[in-house]
């Protein structure tokens, strides 16, 4: 099989080290998108399209989804909802939750932020996604999160559970993976 992730592209929120919300591209942000639509173009990638709902992957996707044969919005595939964080920069929130920060950073996997989730949740909420995948076999290009990128590598190839939150997942470069589900071979290509 053929699926191909890719974060959104730089987001106002990026360029400010700020977590979660739902902003919009940065101008940077718009030019991956053109780039990824003419990447698109001249490679052979996999024809279904599916993207978070949130806009920064709307608008990566804007220049690129009529090449696509079919493309679908998927909420599953938003990013970890970091609750009562939303909106801090990392700075505030090791100021504001200090006991909450050092928790995360002992236990990045298991640590559910305060009514948000934690990549274990995420590893759940991310899985029927991959099932119907592998169910019909559908090669997939999907346009999502750094968080929720982690967890479908986790379903998708073999990495240690505790691995999950620290995989390298970079802005602007496209995780290409190939073989059979549960252990495919990964490739970055920054674009
Ligand atoms: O906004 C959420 C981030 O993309 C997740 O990254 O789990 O490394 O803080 P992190």
């Amino acid at each position: 099989m053929h699926i191909i992730i890719s974060r959104h592209g730089e987001s106002n929120y990026n360029l400010e080290n700020r977590i979660g919300g739902d902003p919009s591209l940065s101008a940077r942000g718009h030019e991956y998108g053109k780039r990824l639509a003419k990447y698109c173009k001249d490679n052979d990638v996999p024809e279904h399209l599916i993207s978070s709902q949130l806009v920064r992957a709307r608008q990566t996707v804007f220049y690129s989804s009529k090449i696509f044969s079919t493309y679908e919005i998927c909420p599953e595939l938003n990013e970890i909802n970091a609750g009562v964080v939303e909106h801090l920069t990392y700075e505030e929130f090791k100021n504001r939750y200090p006991d909450e920060h050092k928790r995360r950073m002992n236990d990045k996997l298991n640590f559910r932020y305060l009514e948000g989730e934690s990549y274990v949740d995420l590893i759940e909420r991310t899985r029927p996604i991959v099932e119907e995948i592998v169910k019909t076999e559908k090669d997939t290009f999907i346009v999502c999160h750094r968080a929720v990128a982690r967890a479908l590598l986790f379903h998708l190839m073999k990495i240690d559970k505790k691995q999950v939150p620290h995989q390298e997942i970079p802005l602007h470069t496209i995780l290409d993976l190939t073989g059979k589900p549960g252990e495919m071979n990964l490739t970055y290509h920054e674009i």
